[in-house]
């Protein structure tokens, strides 16, 4: 046997860390108008920071290094966002806002930001496959902006446990009511054990009487970099768009993939409901809106509606 034989099994059982994340902001928005016409809906605000921040801040505490964003036209306040503001920082400097000029300097300091144009919205899938290359032969990370994850560890971290024991493609997946599947790409799962699954199917969107299950994929994935030749070949499927769930199921032909049950809040601020219901959360959580918050709730109770 050659010296480089030798070598060649060593080399496959090196574990490879996940140190790059991607995430798709090129969609248009279309569940939130008027809102989004003539703003991204990742830079909307979940109490004081725009929605994407948030999962910024999730992919940077659980050690992400470098993350591209998927953009689109129209998005250019996200780059804003993440870039420094010199003249915004001056004046704060002038007016002694020491704290304020702290959280904006952190923001663009935040982790390696690059960005790729999505040229035309044709889905999740093909959106993901504009991060070939920067994701090269690396596993990587995928976070949905829409769902906002509120947990300890962060929902990232708990794929990337499955990913250090298995060191194949993890999905993160929550149960949702039967009559919802038909919003989620839902699994059909085998149980490790009680939060843990290997994927025996899954399926876009499907109607409740066809779902395989209730657990659905939440906007959390680690992937392998053999996602992109099964998105290269993946055909428009529901809604007419090329879907990721699509990609995945034919790569689940050829290796297996896990799914873990994700603890923690899940907000899924693509809904107007439910992103009222995460800006209420959020401000709960700064002791200064607390207490005038939950008064004028409960005044809003109280008179059923009115104030
Ligand atoms: C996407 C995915 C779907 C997943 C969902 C999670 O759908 O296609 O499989 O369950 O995100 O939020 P979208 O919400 O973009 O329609």
């Amino acid at each position: 046997m050659s010296r480089s034989e030798k070598l060649k099994p060593a080399v496959r059982l090196k574990k490879m860390r996940v140190t790059k994340a991607v995430i798709p902001a090129a969609g248009l928005g279309t569940r939130f108008l008027p809102a989004t016409k003539a703003q991204p809906k990742e830079m909307l605000p979940v109490y004081d920071k725009p929605a994407i921040q948030y999962v910024i801040e999730e992919a940077v505490a659980a050690g992400i290094k470098d993350i591209l964003i998927i953009t689109g036209r129209g998005k250019q306040s996200i780059e804003n966002h993440f870039d420094r503001s010199i003249e915004l920082e001056e004046n704060l400097k002038a007016h002694g806002k020491a704290r304020d000029l702290q959280e904006v300097q952190e923001i663009s300091s935040l982790v390696n930001l690059y960005y790729v144009r999505q040229k035309e919205a044709l889905g999740l899938g093909h959106a993901v496959l504009c991060a070939k290359s920067f994701v090269g032969s690396e596993p990587f990370a995928v976070f949905l902006g829409d769902d906002i994850m509120d947990s300890q560890p962060p929902a990232i971290s708990q794929l990337l446990d499955v990913w250090d024991r298995y060191q194949g493609p993890v999905l993160g997946v929550l149960d949702v009511p039967r009559e919802l599947t038909s919003a989620y790409g839902i699994i059909k799962p085998q149980a490790l054990s009680a939060d843990l699954f290997k994927v025996d199917d899954l399926v876009e969107k499907p109607a409740p009487e066809k779902a395989p299950s209730q657990l659905g994929i939440v906007g959390r994935y680690v992937l392998t970099p053999d996602i992109f030749e099964m998105l290269e070949t993946t055909k428009a499927g529901s809604g007419g768009e090329i879907q990721l769930t699509d990609a995945l199921r034919r790569l689940n032909r050829k290796r297996p993939i896990y799914a873990v049950r994700l603890k923690g809040h899940r907000h899924d601020i693509g809904n107007k409901v439910e992103f009222v219901k995460a800006t209420l959360a959020y401000a709960m959580k700064d002791p200064n809106a607390r207490k005038p918050i939950l008064e004028f709730m409960k005044t809003l109770v109280e008179n059923k509606g009115r104030f």
